[in-house]
């Protein structure tokens, strides 16, 4: 087993996120073999997991390292992103994820339901037997509940053609900022560094996932399925309005409204015509623009941490996310 290749420059790294796996993976038993094959797939299925990766570099800037403790508080991470990934492609009908047959594809919704539910309770399995206080396992419960809240505002928001950016950095911040924020909040935490110092950790994190949150739906405009991994040109089809259309929308092109008019009855063709304007209307470049204003923001926050060697990991990490093609 190999974690992404996207770890290849971090040796100690890469080795550390192969552990998290192997936690992962041994907290899965299940009687139902059947689940239990479907969901250690999805857990080998090559995830980037970035998110714990922030869990491990926070942890190492206090003076407390509790090994076992780390692992299983960065797998708990990455069990709450998995578990929320197979919810998400059954309610999008997604196909594809990680380059392979989406679990709700291959063994149904109802098992896809099911097998999610399941991950958000080894999520808390792990959170009870390894957090060290009650109020670790609160952080993660409001972390989970903004999650939530998130995704319900985004299906509440489903093609709303007055979607503003506002309201779309709202819906991320909750969506994907929280998960990461929560990532680097409690590794600092963890390693035994002051709730100051994990603060500062939060909104780091917190930056970071707006960024690939926008940088993720971009994307889907410009990414093929092939390298992506999963379907493209989808968001504007499911009445997901992100920052790209957004911006190209403010240019009230005719067209383009047009398009957008005609909400799920829109087709592929139509789907890659308003894949075009959205670039010619410069959507996309905006996009960037605001992708990179809070890779920024972290940036000018990463800084403040003390000069070890996992600042500078965390730093070029957080810079080539805003680059990667997956
Ligand atoms: C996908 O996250 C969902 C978003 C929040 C954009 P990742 O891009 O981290 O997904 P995996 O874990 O690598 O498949
Ligand atoms: C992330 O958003 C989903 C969650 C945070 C659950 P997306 O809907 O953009 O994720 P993908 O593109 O399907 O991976
Ligand atoms: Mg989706
Ligand atoms: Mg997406």
């Amino acid at each position: 087993m190999s974690v992404h290749s996207f770890w290849e420059p971090y040796l100690e790294l890469q080795t550390e996120l192969e552990s998290v796996t192997q936690v992962m993976a041994k907290q899965i038993r299940l009687r139902n073999k059947e689940i239990e094959a479907a969901l250690l797939d999805s857990i080998y299925a090559g995830g980037k997991m970035i998110r714990p990766a922030y869990t491990l570099l926070f942890s190492k800037f206090g003076n407390t390292q509790h090994v076992d403790r780390t692992l299983a508080l960065a797998a708990a991470v990455e069990l709450l992103h998995t578990a929320t990934l197979i919810h998400d492609d059954v309610i999008d009908d997604s196909p594809l994820r990680r380059g392979t047959p989406s679990l709700q594809s291959k063994y149904g919704k109802d098992v896809a339901v099911y097998a999610g539910d399941y991950l958000f309770t080894v999520c808390f399995r792990l959170l009870s037997t390894y957090a060290d206080t009650q109020e670790h396992i609160e952080i993660n419960t409001r972390g989970m509940e903004r999650i939530l809240m998130g995704e319900l505002d985004q299906m509440h928001l489903r093609y709303n053609k007055n979607m503003s950016i506002r309201g779309y950095l709202t819906q991320i911040s909750g969506k994907t900022a929280q998960l990461f924020a929560l990532a680097c909040y409690s590794g600092a935490l963890n390693g035994g560094q002051t709730e100051f110092f994990s603060r500062n950790g939060y909104y780091i994190g917190s930056h970071i996932g707006m960024a690939f949150q926008i940088t993720d739906d971009i994307l889907d405009y410009s990414q093929t399925l092939n390298v992506f991994g999963k379907p493209v040109l989808e968001d504007v089809r499911q009445g997901i309005y992100t920052a790209p259309l957004i911006f190209a929308l403010q240019e009230n092109n005719k067209r383009l409204r047009e398009l957008v008019d005609k909400e799920a009855h829109m087709t592929g063709e139509d789907a890659k015509e308003v894949q075009q304007l959205v670039i010619e209307l410069d959507g996309l470049e905006k996009a960037k623009q605001l992708a990179r204003k809070y890779t920024q923001k972290a940036m000018k926050r990463i800084e403040q941490l003390p000069e070890q060697q996992e600042k500078e990991h965390i730093k070029k990490i957080t810079l080539s996310l805003l680059d990667r093609h997956v």
